[in-house]
């Protein structure tokens, strides 16, 4: 069969990945899916499985940074566009392991855009019907004050940011014209990647497009994350490590809106654009965390609030960021973008999916989802 498009999204077997690509396999048939991913810890094929032998969609393991790789596979596929999610993600891991992080979101960034480059360079039409998105994060602004550490109005309202809990701690929020200020080795590394991608437009001409989103929640997050690790934790009455005083505040969207986002702004964003994508819907990581454990409590029949007492105060994280707020106006008044779902709703939803999968919690913390892929390929 010949497809309209034939589209690699980097990172798919993660997070926010399975979302995009199961969003694009399933509502444009006409378009072939390739998910290139290394499957580093982070990467888990089991969160793919409902949409693993549709014929629109391949899996490729491979490394983006491994250029000539990408190159040939880009040729083979004829490949006229690059959705790149594939990163080290986690905050507190690139404190640990930078030099991680610098190969994978600097180098293996670049060497997917020189991949597309040299591929797009060479075709007759060159850039025309040609798009490279890179997912990037609101982390590269840096961190916003606690001006009102008891919350004020937001200035912006949106359908999923109503809810009388959705407060700004801050008159101050991340819009797409400030400058880059990263905290930490993971988001010095994220900005680095952007400026690589705005390069290659500015100096080749590449149609390119970068987006930056606040904190994700919902299913299929690895439990190293805050709220899955948290919900796995109250469940089995572990101890709840919250850093510092736990008032930094993040700014948290249902990742299947950002997934929204993302079509949207593959389809009909402008090149060489910026946007913003969240909700306005800033939490205390306190006041959060005891949205979790009455959620938890209430759904496993336990009195809500029962398991306050797993709150355990631990030290800080390094360079710990107070405040995270984006303001999406742009996204929301060009492409005419917004949640889907009030935050109370989507909460609750996840809370509920990482307790009705509870086997796949277990195979992620007892490392055996890491043999799915063994398995899969095994007998094809
Ligand atoms: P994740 O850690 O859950 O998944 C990352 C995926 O990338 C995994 O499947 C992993 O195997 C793959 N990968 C890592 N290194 C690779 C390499 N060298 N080659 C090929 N594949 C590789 O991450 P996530 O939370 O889904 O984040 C996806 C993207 O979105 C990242 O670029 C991240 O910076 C960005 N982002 C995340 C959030 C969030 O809240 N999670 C918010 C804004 C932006
Ligand atoms: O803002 C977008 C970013 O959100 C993404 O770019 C990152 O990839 C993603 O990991 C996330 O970064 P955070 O550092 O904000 O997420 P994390 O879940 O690690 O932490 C959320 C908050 O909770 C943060 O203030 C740190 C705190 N925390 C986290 C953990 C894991 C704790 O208090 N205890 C914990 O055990």
């Amino acid at each position: 069969m010949t497809y309209k498009r034939s589209i690699i999204i980097t990172g798919g077997a993660g997070f926010i990945g399975n979302h995009v690509v199961r969003l694009f396999v399933n509502k444009y048939p006409e378009y072939k899916i390739i998910n290139l991913d290394k499957l580093t810890y982070a990467g888990n094929l089991a969160n793919l499985k409902d949409i693993e032998d549709k014929p629109n969609y391949r899996f490729v393991k491979k490394d983006i940074c491994d250029f000539e790789g990408v190159y040939k596979l880009m040729q083979d596929e004829h490949v006229d566009g690059i959705i790149h999610l594939a990163a080290e993600s986690h905050v507190d891991r690139s404190i640990k392991d930078p030099f991680t992080f610098a190969q994978t979101n600097v180098m293996g960034t670049l060497s997917l855009l020189q991949a597309a480059k040299l591929y797009w360079e060479t075709l007759p039409e060159k850039w025309e019907g040609k798009r490279f998105y890179h997912i990037s994060t609101d982390e590269v602004y840096g961190a916003l004050e606690l001006t009102h550490p008891q919350g004020i109005e937001p200035p912006f309202s949106t359908k999923a940011s109503s809810g009388e809990h959705h407060l700004a701690y801050g008159d101050k929020f991340f819009t797409e014209d400030l400058k880059y200020q990263p905290h930490s080795p993971y988001s010095a590394a994220k900005a680095s990647s952007d400026h690589f991608v705005r390069a290659f437009h500015d100096t080749y001409g590449m149609p390119t497009v970068v987006t930056n989103c606040s904190n994700n929640y919902g299913p299929y997050q690895f439990p190293e994350k805050l709220i899955p690790l948290f919900i796995n934790n109250i469940r089995h009455r572990k101890p709840l490590p919250v850093y510092g005083k736990g008032e930094n505040v993040r700014d948290w969207l249902y990742v299947v809106d950002h997934a929204r986002a993302i079509d949207l702004i593959f389809h009909e964003g402008k090149v060489a654009e910026t946007y913003n994508i969240g909700g306005f819907n800033e939490w205390k990581n306190i006041d959060l965390i005891k949205v979790l454990i009455n959620t938890v409590d209430r759904l496993l029949g336990r009195p809500e609030g029962a398991d306050m007492d797993l709150i355990t105060y631990v030290t800080d994280r390094a360079g710990h960021d107070m405040r995270y707020a984006i303001d999406s106006t742009k996204l929301q008044k060009e492409l005419g973008w917004e949640p889907s779902l009030q935050f109370e709703e989507g909460i609750e939803k996840t809370v509920r999916w990482y307790l009705d999968n509870q086997e796949w919690m277990d195979n992620v913390t007892s490392g055996d989802y890491q043999k799915y892929y063994e398995d899969m390929y095994k007998n094809r």
